[in-house]
């Protein structure tokens, strides 16, 4: 097995496990209006946002690593981590159709029909014509906080 093919099946199985917590919110987030525990590092906010620990995510221990970290803002969003303390949400619905991309070797991939986007979410191949969205991402101590802030109407 080579280091690569190694670092995928890591970053998958990461992306899947926290994937599988983050729709097991949406059920407990419906019970309760407190914030809801997804796993050690991900938790959802009474807002709609998500705060991510970084240091508790075996996917993002790692530049290149990623993370779905469930649905914000009404996306389904994927976290990478592509410098040493710099991170880039985006929303991982093919901008092409309604698949939800993955991180695989390096791009999001779509399986759909084959298109491929980079770390930022530029198209690499297509049929997709439009990057990837990029979601909202902020620093809050060693928390990441990921989605907008919602806005109140007076
Ligand atoms: S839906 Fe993603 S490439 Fe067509």
């Amino acid at each position: 097995m080579t280091e690569q093919s190694s670092f995928s099946r890591r970053a998958f199985f990461t992306t899947a496990a926290v994937a599988i917590g983050a729709t097991a919110i949406g059920i407990a987030g419906s019970s309760s209006a407190s914030a809801a525990s997804v796993s050690d590092g991900v938790s959802s906010l009474k807002d709609g946002r998500v705060r991510v620990d970084p240091s508790k995510i075996a996917g993002l221990q790692f530049v290149g690593g990623s993370v779905n970290v469930g649905k914000v803002d009404g996306k389904i969003v994927g976290l990478i981590r592509t410098k040493a303390s710099k991170y880039r949400a985006l929303s991982l619905r093919c901008t092409h159709g309604n698949s939800i991309v993955s991180w695989q070797d390096n791009v999001w991939v779509c399986r759909e029909h084959g298109c491929t986007y980079s770390a930022s979410g530029k198209v690499r191949q297509g049929p997709a014509k439009k990057k990837l969205k990029s979601v909202k991402i902020k620093t809050s101590g060693k928390f990441l906080v990921v989605g907008k802030k919602p806005t109140t109407i007076a």
